[in-house]
């Protein structure tokens, strides 16, 4: 017994060291090698390397998909849907083949899912103008959470004004996750839609929006997520999620600015009247009376972002080319060495303790305002925001004004953490 134990033991042992091992040889990433894929990293400012830290507004872009834009400008050019000629079906083919590729990236049930919107905004004001304002009456209740985006607020205020329905908040918790109790004694017969942040754009907390979506079904609302701050962090599986709708950006999925994506459940969408009027999205347009499109085409009136939609596919497949699990796990130790550093700083507090975080700190620091603060980093080549960050509902309940937020992405190092931590430390040594 005492041999068999032992060898078990052993093996056990073993299996645990190569696991170690396996670990942290997974978790090296070749970020020099990343970096060079991003030509504006090489930025030098006044001097100084940049040191891109803002990546929660918006994302570097790879030169992958710099030249698919180009490419797609220089080689396929031309509207889509309309015409017969060579170009134009090479732009159609283009736009209906990165429908295919957010498809595949999202695991959407079928690509007809996917609309194109300029950006997470937009797509946020489609879901609350085609299926609030119609179906939510008078009492309908909509629920946010304290942590939102001003994008994920009035929206809903808007339709709340013309329809009657009202919205309602979820708390958050002294370490900034939502207060679950709270949301579950919220829910009700009248909650018609839940509409949250995937993860928070200010205290980077990942919200356990499975469960959520759960309990919210549970009453027969739909639940829609803000991936905003999510897509460019880690996977996301809406099958899995099963949520109703989940909206992104593409900038903040190191693509271009001004094309982003509204999955919808295909018979949600169908059920939902147009948000915009137009050109490709109709049926037949009489003076009298017009018909629809099926969706996607329903809710993409106009000549839409074809070279954002191309882009986007480009930063889909550069982002395939990479381990995403190791880049989450690369990310999780740059958030905790970095909090670390600055958890070190007298006088400096971090906003956002929730124990499933992506990779930013919001902070603020004794004796100097976040714009001061940003204007001193700038000075070093450290590139960060500070402000409210669009969340001042958010800010109040801290009793603030501003913050500063450093955020980073899987090209970020820890070299580039400690020099924010010195920066900061000169910061407070010179003015604090
Ligand atoms: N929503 C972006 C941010 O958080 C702009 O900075």
């Amino acid at each position: 017994m005492p041999v068999v134990f032992l060898a078990r033991g052993n093996f056990l042992f073993e299996t645990r060291l190569i696991l170690i091992k396996l670990r942290s040889m997974i978790t090296t990433i070749d970020v020099a090698s990343i970096r060079r894929d991003f030509p504006i990293l090489r930025t030098r400012v006044g001097g100084r390397p940049l040191v891109y830290l803002d990546n929660a507004a918006t994302t570097q872009k790879p030169a992958a998909v710099l030249s698919a834009l180009e490419k797609h400008y220089k080689e396929s050019n031309a509207n889509i849907n309309r015409g017969v000629h060579y170009l134009a079906e090479r732009a159609t083919d283009a736009y209906e083949l990165a429908r295919k590729t957010v498809a595949r990236f999202l695991n959407v049930a079928r690509s007809e899912e996917v609309i194109f919107v300029r950006g997470t905004t937009e797509g946020i004001n489609l879901v609350a103008q085609s299926y609030a304002l119609p179906f939510l009456k008078k009492g309908d209740e909509i629920l946010l959470t304290t942590m939102e985006h001003h994008a994920n607020i009035v929206p809903w205020q808007l339709v709340s004004e013309r329809n009657g329905a009202k919205l309602r908040i979820i708390p958050i918790t002294e370490s900034g996750e939502l207060d679950m109790e709270v949301f579950e004694s919220l829910l009700g017969e009248r909650t018609k839609i839940v509409s949250l942040a995937h993860a928070s754009n200010t205290l980077g907390t990942v919200n356990p929006v499975k469960e959520l979506v759960d309990k919210a079904h549970a009453y027969g609302a739909i639940v829609l997520l803000d991936g905003a701050q999510a897509v460019g962090h880690f996977p996301v599986d809406v099958q899995d999620l099963d949520c109703d709708f989940y909206v992104f950006s593409g900038h903040k999925l190191f693509s271009t600015t001004g094309a982003g994506v509204v999955y919808g459940k295909y018979e949600l969408l169908q059920s939902m009247p147009p948000f915009q009027g137009g050109g490709d999205m109709i049926g037949k347009v009489t003076f009298e009376k017009t018909t629809y499109k099926e969706p996607p085409a329903r809710f993409e009136a106009g000549t839409p972002n074809i070279g954002g939609a191309v882009a986007l596919g480009a930063a889909i497949d550069y982002l395939s080319g990479l381990d995403r699990v190791v880049l989450m796990e690369y990310e999780h130790d740059l958030l905790q060495y970095a909090t670390s550093l600055l958890s070190d700083i007298e006088g400096l507090r971090i906003y956002g303790r929730a124990s499933d975080k992506v990779s930013l700190i919001s902070f603020t620091l004794d004796g100097i305002h976040p714009h001061d603060i940003a204007t001193l980093l700038d000075a070093d080549g450290i590139a960060i925001r500070a402000g409210h960050h669009c969340t001042q509902p958010l800010h109040r309940h801290y009793g603030l004004s501003a913050t500063t937020r450093a955020s980073f992405a899987f090209y970020n190092t820890r070299e580039e953490a400690e020099q924010l931590a010195a920066s900061l430390e000169k910061s407070k040594r010179l003015f604090g």
